[in-house]
């Protein structure tokens, strides 16, 4: 096939894009977005700070224009993100009784996940939730401090019986390296909820790259995570400077696990990337295709 989408659903996987609500109203984005992708994700517009600004009140239009726009032209949706420290409104981080936290986290997550019931491929019901560097352990938030390490598990068992149709994700950045003790970290959680029945049903690496690509590792990395029974999911690409042969590696990666169900870029064109001095994307500030689009494309086997 001659388009992402098109192509990566040849092999039963999707190929999708982080979309802003703000840019819906240009034509040449959408364009693309409609050409391309099978799959969106929401930048910013389902994050805590953008749908429960003040406590208990919900604001839904721009997730709703987001999800709405979607499945009207059949592409699927991953829901980002229920629990994350960052982007959290500052009365739920200021929150030090673990009674009411705990049901503030799981009124938060019980309103977002039945208002899409039916509607979410797969939600990120977790964030970064892991330490940078060493320690292998839950970096400080607000859910950590005041509840312990057990609000991950309250937070899948929340989005579970919320909506029992979506496949519930734990997401992460810099675990695509398989010794760091980061990755080593989120494997044995994961290892622990399948051990012990906690619903958890994949794991999104985000895979924001340096112009190097993905590490050596990368494929063995999804295929450990595979092995626990776990769909993987590559949630977040982008790479410094968009080398053609980076995005083929990691694209390859993916096509050579089988339960490594689905590709998202974070952005279509360079000017609309969080890291936009980097050009890290498949489609020029133009909204041309790169070298790195090609490569992307024919990693999947198509042309
Ligand atoms: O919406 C406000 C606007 O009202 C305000 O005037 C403006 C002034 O700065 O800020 C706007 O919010 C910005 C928001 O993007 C929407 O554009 C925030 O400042 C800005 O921090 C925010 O950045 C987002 C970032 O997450 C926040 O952490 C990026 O767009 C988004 O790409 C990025 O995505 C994250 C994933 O969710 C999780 N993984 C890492 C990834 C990259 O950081």
């Amino acid at each position: 096939a001659s388009t992402l989408g098109a192509q990566a659903a040849q092999s039963g996987r999707y190929f999708g894009t982080a979309v802003a609500a703000g840019r819906l109203g240009d034509g040449v984005y959408t364009t693309i977005l409609d050409r391309e992708f099978n799959s969106v994700t929401a930048e910013n517009e389902m994050k805590w700070d953008a749908t429960e600004r003040s406590r208990g009140s919900f604001t839904f239009g721009p997730a709703d224009q987001i999800v709405n726009r979607a499945l009207g032209r059949g592409q699927r949706v991953r829901g980002h993100t229920l629990v994350w420290h960052s982007q959290l409104p500052g009365w739920v981080n200021s929150i030090r009784d673990a009674g009411t936290l705990r049901s503030v986290m799981n009124h938060h997550i019980n309103t977002l996940v039945s208002r899409y019931r039916g509607k979410i491929h797969s939600w990120d019901v977790v964030n970064e939730a892991f330490a940078d560097g060493g320690s292998g352990q839950l970096r400080g938030s607000v859910f950590r401090d005041v509840l312990g390490t057990g609000f991950l598990e309250e937070a899948f068992r929340s989005a579970r019986s919320a909506d029992p149709s979506a496949k519930l994700c734990y997401n992460d950045y810099n675990i695509e390296n398989w010794s760091d003790a980061k990755t080593q970290g989120v494997y044995r959680l994961v290892r622990d909820f399948k051990a012990r029945g906690v619903p958890i049903d994949c794991v999104g690496l985000q895979a924001h790259f340096g112009a190097g690509g993905p590490p050596a590792s990368f494929q063995t990395t999804l295929s450990n995570f595979a092995a626990l029974g776990v769909d993987v999911q590559i949630t977040e690409l982008d790479i410094a400077q968009a080398p053609p042969s980076a995005y083929a590696n990691t694209v390859r990666a993916c096509m050579n696990v089988a339960r490594c169900t689905g590709i998202t870029v974070w952005g279509i064109r360079d000017s609309d990337s969080w890291r936009s001095g980097e050009n890290p994307l498949l489609f020029d500030r133009g909204g041309n295709k790169k070298p790195a689009y090609q490569a992307t494309l024919s990693a999947m086997g198509g042309s």
